[in-house]
């Protein structure tokens, strides 16, 4: 094939994987969704060599996908297997941080920890972080604008971007990598790539604004007795203690699952939900406010880590790692307003069960955000039968006016949802950005629209 000649040509020849040499990751990300590995996988080392691969690839109609950490869950950056995928993994470092304007320019492959360490060691701190900090990397968190477990207090990962460099569908370098907080000056180009997951352009770089370091941080376990009363601890929460740190409810399948598969006994007793509150204020202040809510009956019980380790501790049930191990596991991703969670979490259970009785279905995530993550886990039909459980899932959101995706993604698994959450005319309109930056449809195709 001319087209491989041409990229060893213009990349060296090692840095064009083919067959075995890719290995298996280029296959999947971590919804184990993906069964193709791509036509061969390039490993481009500046935004001068990802520019040349793209403008070989634009010449022969060949289509390109962007790959990161492949820690993704909706399946944007698998291979159909015509594709050539990009992975930015060698465009990795810190170019610079810069503590006067609080910002840093990273290259998109260096992974999220590393930007993290980086902003620490100059005394500042990078709002982005998520359970994958070690694995996935900054353009794909970019890519599909992420979220985690700090977005109550600073937002997605679009908030964290001031600048972005990305190149376009025939090799184009956009470079738009500005580091001011205030720029009006025309479109704001780079929200162009920000979550369209590698549809529009691949992003090489990105100026990141960083904030003071938070400070110590006090980790609470609270149990609450119903939902209204998550909400109004949520509120009061943060009329009292000022900014939360974070706010992640585990209604009660979901908690003791995972409590009981890691040993953690961590109330005397169970409750309808659990929640992980953590604030700035010192342990003393927090323990004051959370005396006063079990006084009043707006939760049932609390309890403060005293060390790392308990924090840890508390933190290992929300991940919930034991509960992967259900048999056909599917997790969603979905967003209401807050105020409906708990009806909606209420309907879709029982319109799962209704279908499945005996189906695991149980919720978690960042509420106080407007996301929740579902777990469920019913028999039913390997492959194609998967989408029996969406379309519940979906349906019921829809009359809740809800999102197929709160910080997801769409990629493969929910594209055929997207009607859901958005009109014909944004799709229209997206299909227009869609035509005008990729006419060709080379960039990342049967992805998102
Ligand atoms: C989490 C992932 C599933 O919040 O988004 O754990
Ligand atoms: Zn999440």
């Amino acid at each position: 094939m001319n087209l491989l000649d041409d990229l060893r040509a213009a990349l060296g020849g090692s840095a064009v994987l083919e067959g075995e040499a890719m290995g298996a990751a280029p296959a999947s990300d971590m919804s184990y969704t993906g069964r193709s590995l791509p036509r061969a996988l390039l490993r481009p080392r500046s935004t001068e060599e990802v520019s040349a691969a793209l403008k070989l690839c634009h010449a022969a109609g060949v289509p390109v996908i962007a790959q990161g950490g492949m820690t993704g869950l909706a399946g944007g950056s698998n291979p159909s297997g015509n594709e050539i995928a990009i992975s930015l993994a060698l465009l990795r470092g810190i170019e610079e941080v810069d503590s006067a304007s609080a910002s840093m320019v990273v290259k998109a492959g260096t992974p999220l920890e590393e930007c993290q360490r980086a902003a620490a060691e100059h005394g500042l701190f990078l709002a982005l972080d998520l359970g994958s900090r070690g694995s996935c990397q900054v353009g794909g968190n970019l890519s599909t604008n992420a979220g985690g477990i700090r977005v109550i207090r600073y937002g997605m990962a679009r908030e964290q971007v001031l600048g972005i460099e990305a190149v376009l569908a025939d090799g184009t370098v956009v470079s738009s990598m500005n580091r001011m907080l205030k720029n009006n000056a025309g479109y704001d180009l780079k929200h162009l790539f920000i979550g369209s997951e590698g549809t529009l352009g691949v992003i090489t770089r990105a100026v990141l604004r960083l904030h003071p370091p938070p400070g110590e941080i006090t980790t609470t376990l609270c149990a609450v007795e119903s939902y209204d009363q998550v909400v109004a601890l949520l509120r009061r929460a943060q009329s009292s203690l000022g900014g939360i740190m974070a706010f992640e409810a585990m209604w009660e399948d979901y908690f003791g699952f995972n409590a009981e598969a890691l040993k953690l006994r961590l109330f005397a007793r169970s409750h309808p939900f659990c929640v992980i509150l953590e604030s700035t204020k010192p342990a003393g202040t927090v323990e004051t406010f959370l005396a006063a809510a079990v006084e009043e009956g707006l939760i049932a019980d609390a309890l403060i880590a005293r060390s790392l380790r308990e924090a840890r501790e508390i933190w290992s049930v929300r991940e919930g790692h034991p509960i992967e191990t259900l048999p056909n596991l599917l997790n969603f991703d979905v967003s209401l307003p807050i105020g409906r969670i708990g009806d909606y979490a209420e309907a879709c259970t029982a319109a799962i069960r209704k279908r499945w009785p005996d189906a695991h279905v149980s919720f978690y995530g960042h509420v106080g955000d407007s996301n929740v993550h579902i777990c469920v886990s019913a028999p039913y039909a390997p492959g194609e039968g998967m989408h029996e459980v969406d379309a519940i899932v979906y349906g019921v959101l829809g009359d809740y006016r809800g999102s197929i995706s709160a910080e997801h993604g769409v990629g493969t698994l929910k594209r055929p949802y997207l009607r859901f959450s958005r009109s014909p005319n944004e799709i229209a309109l997206m299909r227009l950005l869609k035509q005008a930056l990729d006419p060709k449809g080379i960039l990342n195709p049967g992805k998102v629209i």
